[in-house]
């Protein structure tokens, strides 16, 4: 509930010290205008504090450009490609700042989108750096602001290994490389989680050579296993070197690059090295430990309600331990804005939140892995399916391989669903359904999908988990 209820506008200028709002929020990203402006629809008084752009990581450096690159790169691929479909096209290369200009331009356009929502939606936008003077006070440039809630939704930064200094020039993180203004001819890429093999796809499709160095045994490690062998085999085919169970142990500037050591005693050598280790949260300097909000290794800790440890002050997206996704954050934001007003929400639980990787291939998913599944329930209790993409017909129509991999309790709900392939990301919003409405196997079976499209995968491996397979031997 609000405190005393959504108060209407008051006459209080933005910018005045001492204004007093509904709600508060730190941070414009995602989570961070969700929860604004899901709070105004519902008659809060809201100020939105930002110190960059509205958007945040997701908008400028992050989801929007690194798909827009990706984009580019299928666009690259294809032409190469066209002479398997008999069309004459001739890949004379890449022009860096035409890719920009246009990745630029789809940025520009949701930003300006997104500003037209900011004024539509009567959100006050404090420009500036805030950070908790107490429960209900943010100070922005030293201008007081009181918020009888108060949102925590400042994102998250890459982070880097001990000694591994990210400058810039050589040594990149996603931000840097978002915004080369060349092809680099080799890149090392440190980490085989999401980011790293993103750029992979990226750079190889533009022609650099490219080599993962993964600690773990497979890249997406958190994938499904099935998953990272597909993504395995098809970069590998593509002419990516996976390093995987290989750990990171220092790097060094070269004349013309870097060379960088493994622990193994190897030594690659490249023109940059991508540092995609993971993204820690951005909680310092924000007063948190002052004002009494409990945090956990920089992650605000909250409850599945997404309180904080002092009343009225909330955390979304990636400052909260879990999946670092945009639309979680979008989901926090609105969540607790409908939690503020009272409306109950149900809380939101990170496994039934999709998951979509756009490397070529794409890889996405929901809910749990085989493994996790076995974890849960045990061996005896979890059966799966692998439908071929082989037998998909508009997979074959683009020439992709993957698969729709489902994971069910034995006679119970679908538990987990996994598809490797071009374009799968965008069959993944059917999955959730499934996963998240606990379907049996039998009842998505029996729902028509389109002939000829990928989505046609997806009913196959129900069918044949429901006992009748059509285009399969079961
Ligand atoms: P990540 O956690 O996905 O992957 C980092 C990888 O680095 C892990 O596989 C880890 O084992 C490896 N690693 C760690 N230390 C290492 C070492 N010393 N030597 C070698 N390998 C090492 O983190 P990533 O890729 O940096 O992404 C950060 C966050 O951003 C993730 O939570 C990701 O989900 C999110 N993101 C999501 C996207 C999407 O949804 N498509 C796109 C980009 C990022």
């Amino acid at each position: 509930m609000v405190d005393n209820g959504p108060s209407s506008p008051s006459d209080s200028a933005a910018g005045d010290s001492g204004a007093r709002f509904d709600l508060i929020v730190l941070g414009g990203g995602s989570g961070g205008y969700a929860a604004a402006f899901r709070a105004s629809e519902l008659g809060m008084r809201v100020a939105l504090v930002e110190k960059d752009k509205v958007g945040g990581t997701c908008l400028h450096y992050g989801c929007i450009p690194t798909k827009a690159l990706l984009h580019a790169a299928e666009v690259a691929d294809s032409a190469r490609d066209s002479a398997q479909l008999g069309v004459k096209a001739t890949f004379e290369g890449i022009d860096v700042d035409g890719v920009n200009k246009y990745k630029d331009g789809v940025v520009s356009r949701l930003y300006k989108g997104l500003q037209g929502l900011v004024k539509a939606n009567e959100v006050t936008l404090i420009e500036g750096e805030g950070r908790l003077v107490g429960p209900n006070t943010v100070e922005v440039d030293g201008a007081r602001y009181e918020g009888r809630n108060v949102v925590l939704a400042t994102g998250s930064r890459s982070s880097s290994l001990p000694g591994l200094d990210i400058d810039g020039e050589k040594v990149l993180s996603s931000y840097e490389a978002l915004a080369l203004d060349r092809v680099p001819s080799s890149v090392v890429v440190l980490g085989g989680g999401v980011i790293g093999v993103e750029f992979a796809s990226v750079w190889r499709s533009f022609g650099a050579d490219v080599t993962i160095v993964e600690a773990l045994p497979r890249l997406v490690p958190a994938e499904d296993e099935a998953a990272s062998k597909v993504v395995e085999r098809t970069f590998r085919k593509r002419g990516i070197t996976a390093k995987t169970g290989a750990r990171f142990s220092g790097v060094q500037h070269t004349d013309d690059g870097v060379s960088v050591s493994l622990e193994n005693g190897e030594t690659v050598d490249a023109e940059i090295l991508l540092v995609a280790v993971g993204r820690g949260p951005v909680t310092d300097g924000l007063g948190l430990e002052d004002a009494g909000v409990a945090v956990d290794r920089g992650f605000v800790t909250t409850d599945e309600r997404l309180r904080t440890s002092v009343p009225g002050v909330y955390a979304v997206g990636d400052v909260v331990h879990g999946l670092q996704l945009a639309h979680r954050g979008f989901a926090h934001g609105i969540f607790v804005a409908e939690d503020i007003a009272g409306l109950n929400p149900v809380p939101i639980d990170d496994a039934g939140i999709p998951r979509v990787t756009y490397c070529d291939p794409e890889v996405a998913s929901v809910g749990l892995t085989e493994a996790q599944a076995v974890e849960r329930l045990g061996d005896d209790k979890v059966e799966t399916f692998e439908y071929n993409l082989a037998g998909n017909g508009k997979s074959q129509i683009l020439k992709t391989q993957g698969f729709a991999k489902l994971v069910r309790e034995k006679d119970g709900p679908v538990l987990g669903v996994h598809l490797v392939g071009a374009r799968v990301g965008e069959l993944i919003s059917e999955a959730q359904l499934i996963y998240n409405w606990e379907a049996l196997p039998h009842e998505v079976a029996s729902l028509i999908h389109p002939h000829p499209t990928q989505s046609e995968a997806l009913g196959e491996a129900h069918l044949a988990l429901a006992g009748k397979p059509l285009h399969v031997h079961g």
